[in-house]
């Protein structure tokens, strides 16, 4: 009763407030509630016990209930679970507000405003006596919270068999989902489905409730922990259930330690949960110093041909990496103002078994027919650099013992920028053990895969190379603290085009903006010119909506993946593709619907130039895109790149594209039609007085 009373009473008032600290021998007897609000009040939060002692937390925003009281703790594999007989110790309230910048990314400068409290629970002796903080920040745009193990007596090493975070979600609403724990990892279609028809789903997952609210989860700062997915239990209550390890406890910590930050974006439109940085403020400050050996830019690659099937992978007369190749591609990116060529298969190992597998990789060794030194040294000479490949097959255990030198050849050549691989189905993971010779089988997010992505990310900053992990764990916002971790996959990329029609359907892009999109940069890897795959397989996608994608899906790499011969028969395309930055002072969503369409607008950060654009899904229609952002007074001249009259990328009519010259000034309005599986793009140069 007191309990309720408090809470009610404290949903009400929108400033921090906390409870006097309270011996632990009172602690014991009384209940009672723990309140604090985000900056503007919108948000406000309640941590109390229930009648069974729990730990509960609570969200209301706007006066309405957004989570109801909600259960936190701990099941341990070797001693008594960590969910009941707590009571709240004591708390401490503080608050930021900070600007910080970032190296490269979506926009240069980024807000960090909010209130926080750690609220401090105590277990009564009969249940183990252990000592658990729970430490939340308030944003006027999101929440995160995590717990902190503190240094206690009688628990020296936690052993996790899983989180029981709790997420009761109140209003109804739609969610947009992929499984979590199946065997193709992040790599699936979306589903929209109701709330509480969700059943185990990876984050971020996205939510819109039926008053327009828009909602994601995820986490922030994966770190020496197993990632989570989140499980429906019952109606539209979600508890996180951590991704499995062979070691049983799924994380094995020592005390004292922080768990990952458990994230929710809290937004009332589509663009408040795009232009929202909640992830990136909760995770640490740059550890990296001066990073910028690291250079956002464009590339293409000996890529496409092996994801067809035209060229291999393994040696042979198929294979794609050879010297006479990699030349061909290293002077059509000098040409056309393109950074980087990737080659992949350039290395010894893919002969064998290697899907699954990986035993045979070296990473050191090249194969007879491609001159690795050489090559490098053609490419320095032409201004452009060799991205380099390390797939793993998923095996681990070959690759960390190979990986410092693999770094420094790499560093040591100007490679400096990795793409990594997994390949391996769900728990296909193999890592070392103890034991020379010893493996363990792991996912691709537990907690040794959290490590092992930071140990080659550490190590290859050592040599000034950047990583681009392909089946990788997802993005947790952790470029802030290691910003040489450019890039990642962790969703289904163009090569799923190669591999049947419309493999991935025209909703798929407009999806992943809302969606994996939220955890950071993804390499898609648009630009497939010609619009088809293997045997003429067609792309759900118009021609405009090649060149929308580099506006949709921001990395700081951005390949144009189509053979170069494909690329050279679009010039007007390949011109806007040299052209579009990989690195922008400003982002905004100017126009958008879940799942549907979504249109940005994106400012260079080396000039004064804008680009605008995005993709749309089946459903034709006509955006009206506003020019607001534009600095007041200037003009800009703009080439446009439309949906040419019926294209549709349901037939031939998919290159259909229409280029458009005009001039825009800061409040214009322009009424842009997007075909079925559409896009747009325009480029904006501010005019010379
Ligand atoms: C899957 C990756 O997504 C793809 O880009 C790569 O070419 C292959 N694995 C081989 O490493
Ligand atoms: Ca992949």
């Amino acid at each position: 009763m007191l309990n309720t009373t408090l809470r009610a009473c404290a949903l009400a008032l929108p400033f921090v407030l906390t409870t006097p600290a309270l011996t632990p021998a009172f602690a014991q007897e009384v209940r009672t509630a723990v309140t604090a609000a985000s900056p503007d009040g919108s948000i406000v939060l309640t941590v109390s016990t229930d009648n069974d002692s729990r730990p509960t937390w609570s969200l209301s925003r706007k006066g309405k209930l957004l989570i109801a009281p909600s259960k936190l703790g701990f099941i341990l594999t070797d001693g008594l679970n960590m969910v009941r007989g707590f009571s709240i110790a004591g708390s401490d309230k503080g608050q930021g507000n900070d600007r910080w910048e970032q190296p490269w990314g979506e926009r240069r400068f980024v807000t960090d405003r909010y209130n926080e409290v750690t609220v401090r629970f105590r277990q009564s002796d009969v249940q183990g006596a252990r000592l658990m903080n729970v430490h939340f920040r308030l944003f006027d745009d999101g929440v995160g919270f995590r717990y902190e193990l503190p240094e206690q007596p009688g628990l020296k090493t936690m052993k996790i068999a899983d989180e029981t975070t709790e997420f009761d979600i109140a209003p109804k609403g739609t969610a947009w989902w992929i499984p979590g724990g199946e065997w193709n990892r992040y790599e699936q279609v979306y589903q929209k489905t109701p709330i509480d028809a969700v059943s185990t789903a990876h984050t971020p997952i996205t939510m819109r409730l039926d008053d327009g609210t828009h909602l994601s989860f995820h986490e922030a700062a994966l770190v020496d922990y197993a990632a989570y997915w989140l499980k429906r239990a019952s109606g539209q209550t979600f508890r996180t259930t951590l991704s499995p390890s062979s070691q049983g406890a799924r994380v094995i910590r020592d005390l004292p330690f922080n768990t990952p930050w458990r994230t929710i974006r809290i937004a009332d439109s589509a663009a408040g949960l795009v232009e929202n940085d909640l992830e990136l403020n909760l995770n640490e400050p740059n550890k990296l110093g001066d990073v910028s050996w690291f250079q956002p830019a464009k590339y293409i690659g000996i890529w496409w041909g092996m994801i067809r099937g035209d060229w291999s992978w393994a040696e042979g007369p198929k294979h794609g990496a050879t010297t006479t190749r990699t030349k061909q591609y290293i002077d059509f990116a000098a040409k056309h103002g393109f950074r980087g060529v990737l080659v992949e298969g350039w290395d010894k190992g893919w002969n064998g078994d290697w899907f699954g597998h990986g035993d045979d990789f070296s990473y050191t060794q090249s194969t007879p027919d491609f001159d690795l030194p050489g090559l490098a040294a053609y490419a320095k000479k032409k201004g452009v650099h060799l991205i380099g490949h390390h797939e793993t097959g998923g095996n681990i255990a070959n690759y960390e013992a190979q990986l410092d030198d693999a770094m420094k050849l790499y560093g040591g050549l100007g490679v400096d920028v990795v793409k990594t691989g997994y390949v391996a189905d769900a728990g296909g993971i193999i890592a070392p053990g103890d034991k020379p010779g010893e493996t363990h089988m792991e996912y691709h997010d537990g907690q040794r895969m959290a490590q092992h992505h930071l140990r080659v990310v550490e190590t290859a900053a050592r040599y000034h190379v950047a990583v681009n992990a392909h089946e990788p764990i997802k993005d947790t916002g952790l470029r802030r603290t290691y910003p040489n971790w450019v890039g990642r996959e962790g969703a289904r990329g163009m090569e799923y085009n190669a591999w049947g029609a419309f493999a991935n359907g025209p909703d798929h892009e407009p999806t992943l903006v809302y969606t994996r999109m939220l955890s950071g940069p993804m390499d898609f890897t648009p630009g497939v010119l010609s619009l088809e795959g293997a045997d003429h397989a067609p792309l759900a996608s118009t021609l405009a909506k090649q060149l929308g994608l580099y506006l949709a899906l921001y990395s700081p790499i951005q390949m144009a993946a189509d053979f170069i011969e494909n690329l050279a028969k679009y010039p007007s395309e390949l011109d806007f593709i040299a052209k579009v930055p990989a690195d922008w002072s400003e982002s905004h969503l100017i126009a958008g619907a879940v799942g549907d369409y979504a249109m940005f607008a994106r400012k260079d950060r080396n000039s004064e130039n804008w680009y605008v654009g995005g993709v749309n899904d089946a459903t034709a229609r006509t955006v009206t895109l506003n020019f607001d952002y534009l600095e007041p007074g200037k003009t800009y001249n703009a080439t446009i790149y439309k949906d040419g009259e019926g294209a549709t990328y349901l037939s031939d009519a998919r290159h259909r594209i229409t280029y458009e010259t005009r001039t825009f000034r800061k409040g214009d309005r322009y009424d842009l039609w997007l075909a079925p599986g559409g896009g747009a793009a325009m480029r904006l140069v501010a005019a010379k007085k």
